[in-house]
């Protein structure tokens, strides 16, 4: 019974979406922390959490009775009115980071496209419209939209859609000496994940980012990090970057985890650099909806315990541990990198390039991974994964592994 309506409802969705993604051959119906069920009942651990998304887990009991409260409040007034839980998550924010200012977005795309135009526009109210050239890093990703994607220097995302913007110019992540012979006083602003996600898991080197921010100070263009990724706790610390000492950012944006599986993304800016916008230079429909707002304050608050921090602390020792113990026996993964619970492990032999695969044969026995690009399995685990749901997942990842 549940069958036919899982194989009506994929036929339908497959000839009504677009077809630009290749979904799972299951259809999820519910879950519970780190763990999800298909309409088939069939249960999976999730060590993807919708790419780095549901960070407290699904169905967390303090978001859902917040989300809910709200819900029976108020749901949507527009940014032309404050409301109170999105004035509460721009100062958490704000309290929380070295930003002064803060704006509301959809998405992560959204939320660089934001940083994009503030970046312009201070350069060109600072020096002028030449001074516009942004430079971004080979593996990186920032997004979807027109302008994202031409910030995102890899070109299988860019190809049949030109023209792109105008204006980005690329380098090697983590290559000291070409990013100085890049950079110039075109240069408006460098935009980087600290960690590239999609690109492959490749944490910045030590250094790298002190090195990008005296480059910045030297030709007066802004910092920028992409943390839609890498931020929110997903490293043990609340930002990625703060890994390195004495980094200052002026700008760096946030989302996926921000609203724990609600749409909500955030540009967080310095005073110096937010005062060039003026009203009606950007704005969003809705952006800091209250909802989502109300349960972002809630994840904040949890995201900025140690109590997180330490369990992330914790389950990426397990995960690294056992990740590496396979690496040494099936001779199947050539490294394993990545920082807190953003771990990724790149295949090797006769395995390389065969990341889809494996993550199916991961799906069969019940265990969601991601990729990150053909040859990298990519695991972003929520946050608060318990011992149990980590070790059933890392069982079901050896007996998977048992069967190729
Ligand atoms: C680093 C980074 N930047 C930007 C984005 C785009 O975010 P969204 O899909 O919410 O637009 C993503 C999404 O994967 C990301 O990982």
């Amino acid at each position: 019974m549940e069958q036919d309506k899982t194989k009506k409802l994929l036929e339908t969705g497959k000839s009504t979406y677009l077809p630009v993604y290749a979904q799972k051959e299951m259809i999820l119906d519910y879950g519970k922390g780190a763990r999800l069920w298909d309409l088939a009942d069939k249960e999976y651990i999730d060590l993807g959490a919708g790419i780095a998304v549901s960070v407290l887990g699904h169905q967390n009991p303090e978001l859902v009775q917040v989300a809910t409260e709200q819900l029976g409040k108020l749901w949507h007034t527009s940014n032309i009115y404050f409301t109170e839980p999105a004035i509460q998550l721009a100062s958490d924010l704000v309290d929380a980071t070295f930003a002064d200012r803060v704006f509301f977005s959809n998405s992560g795309a959204e939320a660089n496209e934001a940083a994009i135009k503030l970046a312009r526009k201070f350069a060109s109210s600072h020096a002028s419209s030449e001074k516009h050239e942004i430079i971004t890093f080979e593996g990186s990703f920032h997004g979807r939209t027109l302008t994202t994607i031409t910030a995102t220097a890899q070109p299988k995302y860019q190809e049949g859609f030109g023209p792109l913007p105008e204006g980005f110019t690329y380098c090697p992540f983590n290559d000291f000496e070409a990013i100085e012979q890049k950079i110039s006083d075109k240069t408006c602003a460098i935009l980087l994940e600290p960690i590239q996600g999609e690109g492959g898991v490749h944490v910045a080197r030590p250094g790298f980012l002190a090195h990008l921010q005296a480059l910045c100070q030297k030709h007066e263009a802004l910092l920028i990090f992409d943390e839609i990724q890498s931020g929110m706790g997903r490293t043990g610390r609340l930002l990625a970057y703060e890994w390195e000492e004495n980094i200052q950012p002026d700008i760096v944006t946030v989302a996926k985890a921000l609203g724990g599986g609600l749409p909500i993304g955030a540009m967080l800016a310095t005073e110096r650099v937010a005062q060039t916008m003026k009203v009606g230079d950007h704005g969003s429909t809705f952006g800091g909806n209250p909802v989502i707002a109300a349960v972002a304050c809630a994840i904040l608050k949890q995201v900025c315990s140690s109590a997180l921090m330490d369990n992330v602390n914790k389950q990426s020792e397990k995960l690294q541990a056992a990740l590496s113990d396979l690496k040494e026996q099936k001779q199947l993964f050539k490294e394993i990198r990545g920082r807190g619970l953003i771990v990724g492990a790149e295949l090797q032999g006769a395995w390389e390039g065969r990341a889809a695969d494996l993550s199916e044969v991961c799906l069969q026995h019940g265990l969601l991974i991601l990729q990150a690009g053909p040859n990298v399995l990519r695991f972003l685990p929520p946050l608060n994964i318990t011992d149990e749901e980590l070790e059933e997942g890392l069982q079901r990842m050896k007996s998977a592994l048992n069967h190729v």
